[in-house]
């Protein structure tokens, strides 16, 4: 692969977000409603290895940021960090500094560079964020080796890229676009144009009409979206293999998917206890793959990688629980209410005595000095610890 390819990608990608900057979403005036625990270093880095960072006033690099609107939560959610964006697109830039300004997100700078040039940037990176981005590079392995030597030790980096099994009548309908197009190939919004009529001419009960209508068409009425989807010069889809094929070639360490409910194959063989018992002999690749081809539902993947050394807390010690400090999460809504949204946004509801222990929780006593204050189990802080709703601070 020449640099020359890599810069003709590059374009043709820059050329399509200067058309469409994405996402689209509207800018406004204030901060971002709610939150995305992924962009929260606190509970990010809680995810990653069970407890509480230690610093705050990290370096944040939202590699490929596009219109911002990652950018703009990772500014206000982690209220100490210095945040850098990085993007091809002139035009998207425009767009993320204007959301920035506009809600006061102000600790943040942006450059137009590509993630091949990340070197070019000053220091390291505490937390990396790269969501949609290396699947639209003609080098992925290149392009995330190259951000995982800007990565700190003890630095988590967050990643989003395509699945191919979920996406498979999209592949389709990009190819379709792609012949009709012909030689106005390149012509984003004439490319919009075709894909629009095609889904407009195909009989109701069609495969990629029906698919397009149950998954997708909300969020396609926007031209950006469309276009990100249908018209996109450069996609790479990845499947279990594949994307452990661009994990190792970082040189990083896997943690773990941030969509951890859907790599449980309990939720799928739950009737069939001896098949499960037999999947104890698969690796976890394996039984990741197992798991993406019994519901071949997965249209991207989204994990954190971490650049070693990395301490993670082991709270099965009780003496460590014990003088931990215990902390509410910062992302949940609700609390204090004994039924609160927790970091996915799921309602949980809390029992008397987790409601009492959490509301005891002042980030000062440690957790042995708040049990002596009330009737509640060190497994029961395990267990909000590991439900995330609470995080450790180690002694
Ligand atoms: C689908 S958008 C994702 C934007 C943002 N990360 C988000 O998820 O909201 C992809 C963005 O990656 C940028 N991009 C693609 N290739 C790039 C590269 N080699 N270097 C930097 N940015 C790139 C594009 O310009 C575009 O703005």
């Amino acid at each position: 692969m020449t640099d020359t390819h890599t810069e003709k990608v590059s374009d043709a990608v820059a050329k399509l977000y200067d058309t469409y900057p994405f996402p689209p979403e509207p800018i406004l005036d204030e901060p971002p409603p709610g939150y995305n625990w992924r962009w929260n270093w606190l509970a990010a880095y809680n995810f990653c290895t069970g407890m509480k960072p230690q610093r705050q006033n990290i370096r944040i690099l939202d590699a490929g940021c596009g219109s911002g609107v990652g950018t703009e939560y990772l500014v206000h959610l982690n209220p100490e960090a210095q945040v850098v964006g990085i993007d091809l697109s002139a035009g998207t830039l425009e767009v993320a500094r204007e959301r920035c300004r506009r809600s006061g997100a102000n600790r943040v700078e942006f450059h137009q560079l590509s993630l091949f040039d990340v070197e070019q940037l000053p220091g390291e990176f505490d937390l990396i964020n790269c969501v949609g981005v290396l699947h639209h590079t003609n080098n992925p392995i290149r392009g995330i080796q190259a951000l995982a030597k800007k990565l700190a030790p003890g630095g988590i980096f967050h990643i989003f890229v395509y699945g191919e099994l979920g996406r498979w009548e999209i592949q389709l309908m990009q190819k379709a676009i792609s012949l009709l197009q012909g030689d106005k190939k390149g012509d984003y919004r004439d490319g919009v144009q075709v894909g629009r009529q095609i889904f407009n001419s195909l009989p109701e009960h069609n495969r990629i009409l029906k698919r397009e209508k149950e998954r997708w068409s909300f969020e396609n009425q926007r031209d950006e979206n469309f276009a990100d989807m249908y018209v996109h010069p450069q996609e790479i889809d990845y499947n279990i293999d594949t994307l452990f094929e661009l994990i190792d070639a970082s040189g990083l360490e896997f943690v773990g998917f941030s969509n951890p409910g859907f790599w449980n194959l309990d939720r799928l063989l739950s009737k069939a206890p001896e098949l499960l018992e037999r999947a104890q002999n698969l690796s976890e690749r394996q039984l990741y793959r197992l798991i993406e081809l019994l519901d071949p539902e997965t249209s991207h993947y989204e994990f954190f990688l971490s650049r070693p050394p990395i301490d993670k807390a082991d709270w099965t010690n009780d003496h460590s629980l014990l003088t931990a400090i215990p902390e509410v999460s910062t992302c949940m809504d609700g609390f204090p209410s004994q039924t609160i949204f927790n970091y996915d946004y799921k309602i949980v509801n809390l029992s008397d005595a987790e409601f009492t222990f959490m509301q005891a929780c002042n980030g000062k006593s440690t957790v042995g000095e708040i049990l002596l204050t009330m009737e509640f189990s060190l497994d029961g802080v395990r267990s909000l610890q590991q439900q995330q709703l609470i995080m450790l601070a180690p002694a």
